[in-house]
């Protein structure tokens, strides 16, 4: 895989939507990234939900498992390809910057939206790329990777939206995850739902109220 040579390529790398939304209401990015099967259409909707007149940028995974979009490989549910996750953190690092340019979003704050396989690269942006997120909400997110050294995360906002009943992403490993990010500095809320993987209406409406508290 090589690098983008350019703006342009790496904004061309992702199929992706594009929301301008209404700057007079918001100032804000959401990166809204999918799970596992997902598309670029999925979280489209909680956009304006979470943060009304926010622009939305949301790329596909460009990582097919027997046809289903993902943001990296993996070796196994739970065991991700290291080497693989690097790379596509960086490639999508380098996504979004380019589309602060040609969006002309360089003076607003980005906070990635993920779900599954999407808080996971977001979670991974986080550790290796922290200044392309201003912020974070993760749902049903795992430890992506161990880094070295942690990542300069001071005050910022990272919500973890975890499911007690979680089969993929045990308690354990969200607890991990949290102590992990704030070790790093990171202002972190872990909100725990009833649910398994799948998300229910009070976890969106809980993370649209944490963002509300933070973000304008
Ligand atoms: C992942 O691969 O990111 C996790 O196993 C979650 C999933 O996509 O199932």
């Amino acid at each position: 895989m090589t690098q983008p040579s350019s703006p342009k390529e790496a904004l061309s790398l992702f199929h992706h939507r594009f929301v301008p939304g209404d700057r007079a209401i918001s100032s804000l990015v959401l990166l809204l990234l999918h799970g596992t099967g997902g598309d670029e259409d999925d979280l489209l909707p909680l956009g304006p939900y979470l943060a009304p007149g926010a622009a939305v940028l949301s790329p596909r995974g460009r990582v097919l498992e027997h046809g289903a979009a993902r943001f990296f490989r993996r070796l196994a549910e739970g065991v991700f390809d290291e080497e693989d996750l690097a790379r596509r953190t960086e490639e999508l690092a380098d996504f979004i910057g380019a589309a602060r340019e040609e969006y002309r979003l360089r003076d607003r704050s980005v906070v990635a939206v993920g779900f599954s396989n999407g808080a996971n690269i977001a979670g991974s942006l986080l550790l290796r790329r922290p200044e392309v997120l201003d912020g974070a909400i993760l749902f049903r997110a795992m430890v992506p990777f161990v880094p070295d050294k942690p990542p300069p995360l001071e005050g910022k906002p990272v919500y973890l939206g975890a499911g007690r009943a979680d089969p993929i992403v045990h308690t354990t490993e969200s607890e991990r995850w949290a102590t992990m990010l704030r070790a790093a500095g990171a202002e972190v809320t872990l909100h725990w739902s009833e649910m398994g993987h799948a998300l229910s209406q009070e976890d969106i409406d809980a993370a649209r109220e944490w963002l509300r508290g933070r973000f304008r």
